[in-house]
């Protein structure tokens, strides 16, 4: 991680690493919004938590990427699990093979906040 963010150029006061598992790190973490989050913890449980605690917080327009969807059933259960409660996200995919699988979040008006207008499937 922080290689890469190294290699992205972000000032190391922009970022915050978490060290442990999710559902001690999760309640102590106050971010009020997320742009992005990528999930990529391969089973069930974390998944969940992910779901549960960032999607909430996604931005109007934000996105959740889940790495392992089409790698682990764990992962696919709980994000599946998940859109059947709430049948107003769709999941989304990019590319043919190595496909990425995404959900995101609208706002009321379809309208996320850089004006883009969100279009529905
Ligand atoms: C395939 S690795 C991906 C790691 C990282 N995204 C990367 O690309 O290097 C999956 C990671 O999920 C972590 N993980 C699984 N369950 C977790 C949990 N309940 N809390 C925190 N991390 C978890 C594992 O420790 C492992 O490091």
């Amino acid at each position: 991680m922080i290689a890469v963010m190294k290699k992205l150029q972000v000032p190391k006061e922009r970022v915050k690493l978490h060290r442990g598992w999710f559902d001690q790190t999760f309640p102590k973490i106050d971010v009020p919004q997320v742009a992005l989050a990528h999930v990529d913890c391969d089973f069930y449980e974390p998944t969940k938590l992910c779901l549960n605690k960032w999607y909430p917080l996604l931005a109007p327009g934000g996105f959740m990427q889940f790495d392992d969807y089409d790698a682990f059933l764990g992962c696919r259960k709980a994000v599946d699990e998940f859109l059947g409660e709430h049948q107003e996200i769709q999941m989304q995919t990019l590319g043919e093979n190595a496909k990425a699988y995404f959900i995101r979040k609208r706002s009321q008006d379809g309208v996320c906040l850089s004006g883009e207008v969100l279009c529905p499937q």
